[in-house]
């Protein structure tokens, strides 16, 4: 499926998974807005992709103000969205016992509320159109936790989708959970384990390859996880 006059939002889109997937958005033909706090790292990346093309509006995904003002915005602009990608998310690498309750809290805010509240903002105009892509970047944590906190929010993105899905499917609307393994980003360089990780881009072309079937084939929840990690 050609990916040209789609307009793409990517949450998270100034780093790692976020960043990747934008980039390869746009390289399949997507307009994108990129969402992220930091406003820098966004024009550069926005610069770089073709400001034709890529549209950064700076968003922290923790307001709903500014969720509201980001998928206003992008669809005054655009007239709609066809595709959200939602990658923003923070891990706390302490145990719970060593974390602060503000660690608990930002944890779920941005991984879990902040990911449904974007979704929220954006289901209106993908029911009134007919449809839509939304993609949430679990993690495998969702199958295999690795931390409390953190693997409670991926936990919880997995539930939402899974529940979702039986919601809006009917409307066109395809929900896709895709679980990441190790991914070498600003979130973790992974050098303390003994094994290749991944590279963001390898995930974005999972992105592409879920929002690019055919409308009736949907991948529902997948892992791309890292041979070595399976082997160990
Ligand atoms: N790296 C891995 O091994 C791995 C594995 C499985 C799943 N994941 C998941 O992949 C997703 C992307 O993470 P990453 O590995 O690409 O890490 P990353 O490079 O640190 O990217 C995280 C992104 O989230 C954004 N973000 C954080 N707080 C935000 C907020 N309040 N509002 C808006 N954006 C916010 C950051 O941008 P700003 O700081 O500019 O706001 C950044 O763009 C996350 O959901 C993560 O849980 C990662």
């Amino acid at each position: 499926m050609d990916l040209s006059g789609t307009v793409a939002l990517v949450t998270g889109a100034s780093s790692g998974i976020g960043e990747a997937t934008a980039r390869a958005l746009a390289d399949e033909g997507c307009e994108v807005v990129l969402a992220a706090r930091r406003e820098t790292r966004l024009e550069t990346i926005a610069n770089e992709i073709g400001r034709e093309r890529a549209h950064p509006v700076p968003t922290d995904v923790t307001k709903e103000s500014e969720i509201e003002a980001l998928v206003e915005e992008t669809t005054e602009t655009f007239g709609g969205i066809d595709v959200l990608v939602a990658s923003a998310g923070v891990l706390v690498m302490e145990p719970t016992a060593e974390q602060s309750r503000a660690d608990l809290r930002r944890q779920v805010e941005v991984n879990l509320l902040g990911l449904m509240n974007v979704t929220h903002a954006v289901l209106p105009s993908m029911l009134d159109s007919g449809g839509g892509d939304i993609v949430a970047i679990s993690s495998m944590n969702a199958r295999n936790p690795a931390g409390g906190v953190y693997s409670a929010t991926k936990f919880g993105v997995n539930g939402f989708c899974r529940g979702l899905r039986k919601e809006v499917s009917d409307a066109g609307v395809r929900v896709t959970t895709l679980m990441p393994g190790p991914v070498v980003t600003e979130m973790r360089d992974w050098e303390d384990w003994d094994g290749r990780a991944l590279d963001p881009s390898e995930v974005a072309a999972a992105v592409v390859f879920a929002v690019t079937r055919p409308d009736h084939v949907t991948l529902l929840e997948f892992p791309v996880h890292s041979t070595d990690m399976v082997s160990q």
